[in-house]
């Protein structure tokens, strides 16, 4: 199939419900996936739930309920969550799914078979936080002393029998790949920690567990489960029917981009690579490290009780206003910092004053001084030609930014688009128009008809809905909503031609009213 791009999310645990951070990736992830659509490619979304490991089964435990129970409650949230955030995912992928025992022993089965399987003892730090084995060297004391992981996670002494992957012998053959391909890591500064974390030495890495059972069981080794990220990883190949030689596997594997945390960038830029190489399958385009999102500049947590529901978010301020805001104040890859005022203020400016206005007051002239009648020959002026020349190269300037994954400068340009048609209407003052020069009033709102209509198309991955709703009442089809489209002269042509009449133009973005006395 012509121009696949296969994208992921992290897999979450679902040992509680989603908070900010997965909604952020989530909705990130949702945008490049959506923006990839609108240039034409063919695109495969994956994201779903990690749900094996010693912090399910001990959050399970402290519940009273079993793994599996919590596993289903909770990937559930997760799975409503997506929906409610409008995130276009093709598969929602479980690592307690059939299939996936199926591929992550696989994956385990060929890397044995390589040779960089071994059984040993493993004697060592391990954070159930993190679920992650951590070197001596790499641990922090805390505030009373005692030993904490570099994410600052209670460790624990852990003495097992163990299944180990020669993680050693990758050292030179990661470093090679990270040299000829200098984007695999991003951001810049991921990869730089990266490579100096691999310079220093690998150590073999632990990959079975023996003192507990929920994991995906090590194919002839009774008592041995697997350790948590080994299956976890293989999700991304799961989901495409690995180890069938699909024909979801010829088209999208190896994936473009594996979107994840900043924290867990070691695990997806030198456990992943090594365990894949290993198995003797591509290794991944791009793994890329986002930033963390923090309220009012501090870091959320329960105890500071500053943890929001995004879903409550979304309903106080609307799914749309949500995604646009994350994409637009975050500098994508940095961390970013969100409250209530500062949605408010960003959207009520940019969506309901700036966009939302031209779009509304545009459509309402042309039917209330048009009638609706979409013209498509009248005579263009240099200034119309002037607008329409700036918001296409706002418009391409915010394509290539979103394909390079800034999303900020992206809508920057978009605004720069939005307000040179503001400008425009301004100047041109079409309801002065009305009584003095109606066919030049005419000319006017159709210049401003077209770059509505392609301000939208840009738009429209970030905030599809309000989106879809504005392009419904332009008569523009479902089929034409892409960045293919916006190559399309004919289109207000081809409206008219159908007698398409725009009727009462309803509003898509409401202004947000600040919250009174509110918590944000
Ligand atoms: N569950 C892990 C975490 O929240 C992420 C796993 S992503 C994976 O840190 F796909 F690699 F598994």
């Amino acid at each position: 199939m012509a121009d696949p791009f296969y994208i992921t999310t992290a897999i979450a645990y679902p040992n509680g419900k989603p908070h900010i951070g997965h909604a952020y990736e989530a909705i990130a992830a949702d945008v490049i996936a959506r923006h990839q659509r609108s240039e034409g490619r063919n695109v495969r979304f994956q994201t779903g739930t990690d749900e094996h490991g010693l912090k399910m089964a001990q959050k399970a435990r402290d519940l009273g309920i079993t793994p599996r129970a919590l596993c289903d409650e909770m990937s559930g949230h997760f799975r409503s969550m997506c929906d409610a955030l409008n995130i276009s995912y093709d598969v929602f992928q479980r690592t307690t799914d059939e299939a996936h025992y199926k591929a992550s022993q696989a994956i385990w089965q060929a890397m044995e078979a390589n040779g960089d399987l071994y059984l040993d003892r493993y004697e060592g730090w391990y954070s159930v936080r993190d679920e992650a084995f951590y070197d001596e060297s790499e641990l922090v004391a805390g505030e009373g002393g005692e030993k904490l992981s570099p994410q600052g996670t209670p460790v624990e002494w852990t003495v097992e029998e163990s299944w180990f992957f020669r993680l050693s012998a990758y050292q030179e053959p990661l470093l090679a790949h990270y040299a000829a391909n200098p984007d695999f890591i991003s951001p810049e500064s991921r990869r730089n920690e990266v490579v100096k974390f691999v310079e220093g030495g690998l150590r073999d890495l632990s990959i079975s567990r023996t003192s507990f059972d929920w994991g995906v069981p090590v194919p002839g080794s009774p008592g041995h489960v697997m350790y948590v990220w080994v299956d976890a990883l293989t999700n991304y190949l799961t989901g495409l029917g690995y180890p069938e030689k699909t024909p979801e596997m010829e088209t999208w594997w190896p994936a473009d981009i594996h979107l994840i945390g900043k924290d867990i960038v070691r695990f997806h830029t030198v456990y992943w690579p090594a365990f894949l190489m290993s198995a003797r399958l591509a290794l991944p385009r791009q793994v890329f490290g986002h930033g963390f999102l923090l309220h009012r500049g501090e870091k959320m947590s329960k105890s500071l009780g500053n943890v929001v529901d995004p879903l409550e978010l979304a309903e106080t301020f609307g799914v749309d206003s949500l995604r646009y805001f994350l994409m637009r104040e975050v500098s994508f890859g940095h961390d970013g910092s969100y409250s209530a005022e500062a949605i408010v203020t960003r959207c009520n400016a940019e969506l309901a004053n700036s966009f939302g206005n031209l779009a509304q007051r545009s459509l309402s002239m042309i039917f209330k001084n048009m009638g609706g009648i979409l013209k498509a020959d009248l005579p263009v002026s240099e200034a119309d030609e002037a607008l329409l020349g700036t918001v296409a190269e706002s418009i391409a300037a915010m394509r290539e930014a979103f394909t390079a994954l800034d999303f900020s400068a992206g809508l920057d340009a978009w605004m720069r688009g939005v307000f040179a048609c503001n400008a425009y209407v301004d100047e041109q003052a079409p309801w002065a128009l009305r009584k003095t020069d109606p066919a030049r009033m005419e000319a006017v709102l159709m210049t401003l008809l077209r770059v509505t209509r392609d301000l939208a198309l840009a738009v429209r991955p970030v905030v599809p809905t309000a989106i879809d709703r504005l392009l419904d009442q332009m008569g523009i089809v479902a089929e034409a909503r892409d960045y293919a489209a916006l190559a399309d002269k004919n289109w207000l042509a081809d409206l008219a031609t159908k007698g398409f009449t725009l009727s009462q133009p309803a509003g898509v973005f409401p202004r947000l009213e600040a919250l009174v006395g509110g918590e944000g």
